[in-house]
C-alpha cells in the first residue's frame, strides 16, 4: 500500500468539497512541517553540534534562552517569510510581533509558535517540541501592516493547529479542524507518513499531568480534585490514579491524546492574570488538538477555546483531557 504522506493528505484535504484547506495553507502547513524537519536534525546533534546549553539571555518572559530556543525560532521565522502565504507571525521568543517584510508578498495568514516547548529537557535528552498555530488575518489588515491587535483572536478562530514532537519518533500532529492526525518523519524517504488518525482520546485513562510542586498556588477546587485522585489512601478513588509530568507540555499532551489522562496547570488564585502557560500559542493550538479529537478543554470557567486574548504573551490556566475529568474537576467548582 502506498504511504500517505502529509503532502497527499493535504492535497486530498484540498480537493475536499468542504474544504477547510486551501493551497495558501496547504503551502503553510508544508514549510512548518519542513522547518520542523530541519529544528530536528538540530537537536538531534546535541553536543556534537554545540546546540546544547542557554545563552546567557532571557525572553520576555523572563526564561532563560536556550540556544535551540533561538536556533528554531530563527529555522522558523527564516522558512516562513518568503513563502507569500503569511502577513505575520508572533512567537514565545520575540517580545513583538514579526510582520512579513515589505520585500516579500503577503498573504492571509498569521502563524504563532512556541519555537521549542519544554525546552529545560534539552540539555538532558528527553521529549521536548514545536508547537504552532495559525489565524487568518483580519480583513481590515488588508493593505497595511499587521499589528499585535490582529493576533489577539479567540482559539475558536484557528483554522490549523499542531505541534511536532522530538522523541524517541519525530512525529508531527495535526488538526485542519476536521479530526487530529498524526505523521512520522521517515528519515529513509525524508517524508513525513502518516501513522495514526484521526486521533480520539481513550476515555476512562486514570493519568493526571500536573506539577504538584505548585500545590500552593491551586484554588481549592483543583485541591480537592487531585486530593480525591491523587496521594489518597481513603476514599472512591484512592489508588486507582497514576501521576505523570514531564514539564515538556507537548510530550504531556502527545500521551494524553494517544492514551487518555487529563493534563492541569491550573493558574495561582491568589494573583488573577498569573499562570504558565501562554494563551496564544501553547494553550489554544493544544486545545485545539484536545477538542478535535473528543477531548475538552477549560480554563475554569469556559473551553479555552473562547477566552478572549488581550495581550500577545497573555497566560491561562489549563485544563485539558478527557472530558469526564474536566467534568469532575468543573463539578468541583459548582
Ligand atoms: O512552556 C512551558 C512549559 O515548559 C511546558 O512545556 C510545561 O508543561 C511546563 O512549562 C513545565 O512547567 P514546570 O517548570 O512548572 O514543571
Ligand atoms: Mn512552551
Amino acid at each position: 500500500m502506498q504511504p500517505i504522506t502529509l503532502t497527499r493528505f493535504l492535497i486530498e484535504q484540498q480537493r475536499r468539497e468542504d474544504s477547510a484547506c486551501p493551497a495558501e495553507l496547504r503551502l503553510l502547513i508544508e514549510t512548518v512541517a519542513r522547518a520542523c524537519k530541519t529544528i530536528a536534525h538540530a537537536i538531534s546533534k546535541g553536543a556534537l553540534g554545540d546546540v546544547l546549553g542557554s545563552l546567557g539571555s532571557e525572553n520576555i518572559q523572563g526564561e532563560v534562552q536556550k540556544k535551540l530556543d533561538v536556533i528554531a525560532n530563527e529555522i522558523l521565522l527564516d522558512a516562513n517569510e518568503w513563502g507569500g502565504h503569511l502577513a505575520g507571525m508572533a512567537s514565545e521568543e520575540m517580545e513583538t510581533i514579526h510582520p512579513i517584510p515589505n520585500r516579500f508578498p503577503k498573504g492571509e495568514y498569521l502563524l504563532l509558535f512556541d519555537p521549542i516547548d519544554g525546552s529545560s529537557n534539552i540539555d538532558v535528552d528527553l521529549s521536548v517540541g514545536t508547537i504552532f498555530s495559525v489565524l487568518r488575518a483580519p480583513e481590515n489588515s488588508a493593505g497595511r501592516d499587521v499589528i499585535e491587535e490582529d493576533f489577539l483572536q479567540p482559539g475558536r478562530h484557528q483554522v490549523a493547529a499542531g505541534y511536532a514532537i522530538y522523541g524517541p519518533q519525530t512525529l508531527l500532529v495535526l488538526t485542519l479542524g476536521n479530526g487530529v492526525y498524526e505523521f512520522t518523519l521517515d528519515r529513509e524517504m525524508g517524508a513525513w507518513r502518516m501513522t495514526d488518525g484521526p486521533l480520539q482520546i481513550p476515555s476512562g485513562t486514570k493519568e493526571v499531568a500536573i506539577n504538584m510542586a505548585r500545590r500552593e498556588q491551586w484554588s481549592p477546587e483543583v485541591r480537592r480534585y487531585i486530593d480525591d485522585r491523587v496521594g489518597c489512601e481513603a476514599g472512591p478513588l484512592a489508588g486507582q490514579y497514576n501521576m505523570r509530568w514531564t514539564a515538556s507540555m507537548v510530550a504531556d499532551i502527545h500521551r494524553i491524546l494517544k492514551r487518555g489522562g487529563v493534563f492541569l496547570y491550573p493558574a495561582d488564585h491568589r494573583q488573577p492574570g498569573k499562570a504558565r502557560l501562554r494563551l496564544l500559542y501553547e494553550a489554544n493550538p493544544m486545545s485545539m488538538l484536545i477538542e478535535q479529537a473528543g477531548g475538552r478543554s477549560s480554563d475554569g470557567a469556559t473551553s479555552i477555546l473562547d477566552a478572549r486574548p488581550t495581550s500577545l504573551h497573555q497566560r491561562i490556566g489549563v485544563a485539558l483531557g478527557d472530558p469526564e475529568e474536566i467534568a469532575a474537576l468543573l463539578s468541583q467548582v459548582a
